[in-house]
């Protein structure tokens, strides 16, 4: 049995030295999951044997991060696929901009009083006096709309439509579904005061939850004004909150004077009560910004999306007016769950010192598709994989089996050879292993221009000339949908 001589604990795991009984031998472990009731120090019982204790390599991915291990990758890439024909679909044109910019565009486009700038921000640490203060994006429209200034983009056909996939960092403490590297799916529409895109847009995002298999998607709806109506509505807010300080948690007690709204989406049950009481930004919004939901709201209807309002919802970024809105697994998921998020940032072209542009938009976390996927039961779609994999009788002639393999992937086919000088039935057990539909077997009859082709899945082996190898892998790649 193991014996735990010392361990320190994180968040759900347990790192430590333990002796194993039997040989006394020491191990350093990890323990990948704790009960949730177990006490911190926690020291496992007889439920740890042996078997359960895993070596601690000297390096792992950062806190936060993980590997997408090809499975993992294969999914990501298909919501990619799916993103970006989706987006296309819709007239909205690639863009790629930069893992890092110059803080000052996020400090000022996201708001220097957000928990994305003031506790999440990756700041790089400058390389000398001169350079610059930079830091990793935790979002990407700040970097597509100081794109769309740099560019002169103002000058093209508006609204410019752009969407982007890729990677974002964010400081947060851990969890299941919150990540320090998270992948969104983005769309941005600069140039368009809607209200008609902004339905579009939500109808977008519903299209492409659904393509990829999630079904039961809610829109949480909202519309937050803009600076006509929002500074009253903001200070009615504070004079509410200030009544009741009495009833406020310290954290939210401190954001009351730097960011009354956020009170209203905080996850403290204190607050549910108070915030049911609160004044409710959708009836006090000025005429236009009335008009302008109205709008969204009618068009929404006329592409018969049910939607549901939430005065509640305020979005965690600065840059927002109006429009916002939140998609959420209607089977619920904890307060990690939102799948996506946007809305309308009609001020922060401007902002980042652009001429007045309204905009709008939105970012999917893929990260959380892939676990609402999981949760659902959908299993993401098999790795198309290999066709084939050619092995020899002969383990020293590794060059004719390259030279074939080479030759079939020149047509466009997935086929690997087996390099290595092991046996010819160790060559078939890898290929089959793999999930490779075919083994193409080179032997004696190589001199006479054949193969023997077997069928891995089938069982079944026959002789085929070599000139015509392509065409049975590729009319059996055709039918059964590999490569
Ligand atoms: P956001 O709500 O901050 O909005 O993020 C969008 C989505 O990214 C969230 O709904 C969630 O699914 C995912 N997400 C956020 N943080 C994490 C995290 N730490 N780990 C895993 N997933 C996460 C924006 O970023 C805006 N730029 C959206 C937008 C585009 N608004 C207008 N245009």
């Amino acid at each position: 049995m193991p014996r735990l001589v010392r361990h320190s604990t994180g968040p759900g795991e347990t790192v430590g030295l333990a002796t194993l009984g039997d040989h006394g031998t020491e191990a350093c472990f990890r323990v990948v999951s704790r009960p949730p009731s177990a006490p911190t120090p926690y020291v496992p019982g007889p439920h740890l044997t042996a078997a359960r204790l895993r070596r601690v390599p000297d390096f792992q991915a950062p806190r936060g991060t993980r590997d997408l291990l090809p499975a993992e990758r294969a999914a990501f890439r298909r919501l990619e696929t799916v993103a970006t024909d989706l987006a296309r679909r819709y007239g909205y044109r690639e863009i790629e901009t930069p893992l890092f910019e110059q803080t000052a565009v996020f400090e000022r486009g996201v708001g220097e009083v957000t928990d994305v700038v003031e506790k999440e921000l990756f700041r790089l640490a400058p390389r000398n006096e001169e350079s610059e203060s930079w830091a990793l994006r935790p979002e990407p429209t700040a970097g597509i709309v100081r794109a769309y200034i740099q560019h002169g983009m103002q000058t093209l056909p508006q609204p410019v439509k752009l969407t982007m996939t890729g990677p974002m960092f964010r400081y947060d403490r851990p969890q299941a579904g919150r990540y320090r590297e998270f992948w969104q799916f983005d769309v941005e529409a600069i140039g368009d005061p809607g209200p008609a895109i902004d339905a579009e847009l939500i109808e977008l995002a519903l299209r492409f939850y659904r393509e990829v298999g999630l079904a039961d998607v809610e829109v949480r709806l909202n519309s937050i004004g803009d600076a006509a109506c929002r500074p009253a509505y903001v200070e009615e807010l504070t004079a509410y909150y200030r009544e009741h300080l009495d009833r406020l948690p310290p954290v939210e007690r401190d954001r009351l004077e730097r960011n009354v709204l956020r009170l209203l989406d905080s996850k403290d049950p204190a607050m549910v009560e108070l915030n049911a009481g609160a004044p409710k930004i959708t009836d006090r919004l000025c005429d236009a910004c009335a008009e302008h939901f109205a709008g969204v709201r009618a068009h929404l209807e006329a592409l018969g999306i049910t939607y549901a309002l939430d005065p509640g919802l305020v979005r965690g970024l600065d840059y927002y007016t109006r429009t916002a809105f939140e998609f959420f697994p209607r089977a619920g998921g904890g307060q990690q769950s939102a799948l996506g998020g946007g809305g309308r940032y009609d001020g922060l072209v401007e902002l980042l010192g652009g001429r007045p542009t309204p905009g709008i938009g939105f970012g999917v976390g893929l990260d959380r598709v892939v676990l609402a996927l999981a949760a659902q039961g959908v299993s993401p779609p098999n790795d198309p994989g290999l066709v084939a994999v050619v092995v020899g009788a002969d383990p020293a002639a590794s060059a004719e089996r390259l030279r074939v393999a080479t030759d079939l992937r020149g047509a466009g086919l997935a086929v690997r050879a087996d390099l290595g000088h092991r046996k010819l039935g160790r060559q078939l057990e890898a290929a089959s292993k793999e999930g490779a539909h075919f083994a193409i077997i080179l032997g004696d009859e190589l001199a006479d221009g054949q193969v023997q082709l077997k069928d891995l899945q089938a069982g079944t082996q026959r002789l085929v000339g070599i000139e015509d190898l392509e065409r049975e892998l590729s009319r059996a790649t055709s039918s059964h949908r590999h490569g």
